[in-house]
């Protein structure tokens, strides 16, 4: 983890709301992995005391890229920013999706809206190819797919108005897959999105005897493991439960980690 001051060499719309920002960060970008991320410092919002995090979408030659959608005022002034302006980043944090995959296995990726930009990386990243399922609500939710598709990767979408790929949740396609793969393959899933989403590939998992890796998506003070704002109910294998802060020891979690319908315990 390292406390850097970049600057911005390209600034532009990257489609469907998203906006693409590359910076040159040679002492962060040889470092990150698949999954982590940087905690941006907004310049021009130097009164907001938070950094905002941003998942890695490339990392290569000394240059980071991420894509972000505006959604807020942070968002909204870091949409502005150009070419040659300073950020200040802290990163690569958290602990990222594991690489080592046995060699038989095949890397089932699922994600929803900016969950594309996490998980090219890995695609990238992995010695194996496989297949990405992505979802969103319409066809601008959905990201990437030519650079999965440069890459040797299949992909099947989903979209809940029927504006691209097939009409619904993305757990559709998904499901229809493993119906016909369950038995000649062996599944390895990676997944970033909306919870309720990470919550269904998850169940699916545990209930193949697979793994699945799950990118949780928690609001952030720190970044770096020191306010708790970002914490997630995990349990051990006796059930037992506890707090792991989802930017240190995740944001990447196993399935059987998580305990999502943990509401109900006395904290
Ligand atoms: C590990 C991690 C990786 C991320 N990677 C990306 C990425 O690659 N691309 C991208 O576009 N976004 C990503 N995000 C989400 C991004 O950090 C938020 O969209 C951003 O912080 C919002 O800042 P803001 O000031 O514009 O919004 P605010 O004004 O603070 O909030 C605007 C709206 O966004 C919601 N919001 C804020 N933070 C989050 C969050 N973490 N998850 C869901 N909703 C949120 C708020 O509840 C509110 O409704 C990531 C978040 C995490 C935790
Ligand atoms: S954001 Fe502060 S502990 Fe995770």
């Amino acid at each position: 983890m390292q406390l850097e001051t970049v600057s911005i060499i390209e600034h532009r719309d990257y489609g469907a709301g998203y906006r693409l920002l590359r910076l040159a960060a040679p002492q962060i970008a040889p470092q990150v992995r698949p999954g982590q991320f940087v905690h941006v410092r907004i310049p021009r919002l130097e009164a907001s005391v938070l950094r905002r995090p941003f998942s890695v979408f490339k990392a290569e030659n000394g240059e980071l890229t991420l894509l972000y959608k505006s959604v807020g005022h942070g968002t909204s002034v870091l949409a502005v920013a150009a070419p040659g302006e300073i950020v200040s980043l802290i990163g690569p944090l958290g602990n990222g999706f594991p690489l080592d995959l046995p060699a038989d296995r095949t890397p089932v990726l699922v994600a929803g809206g900016y969950g594309m930009a996490a998980l090219y990386l890995l695609a990238r990243r992995l010695p194996q190819k496989g297949v990405v399922f992505a979802g969103g609500r319409s066809t601008q939710d959905v990201l990437c797919v030519e650079d999965f598709e440069a890459l040797g990767w299949k992909v099947h979408i989903a979209t809940q108005d029927g504006s691209r790929g097939v009409r619904g949740l993305v757990t559709g396609p998904f499901d229809a897959w493993l119906a016909e793969h369950r038995t000649n393959l062996a599944p390895e899933f990676f997944a970033c999105g909306p919870n309720a989403m990470l919550q269904e590939i998850g169940a699916r998992a545990i209930a193949g005897g697979w793994r699945a890796w799950l990118s949780v998506d928690r609001h952030m003070g720190c970044g770096v493991g020191a306010c708790l704002t970002c914490v997630v109910k995990l349990q051990d294998t006796d059930g037992t439960w506890f707090w792991a802060r989802s930017c240190k020891e995740g944001p990447v979690f196993e399935a059987r980690q998580i305990r999502w319908n943990g509401e109900d315990d006395e904290a």
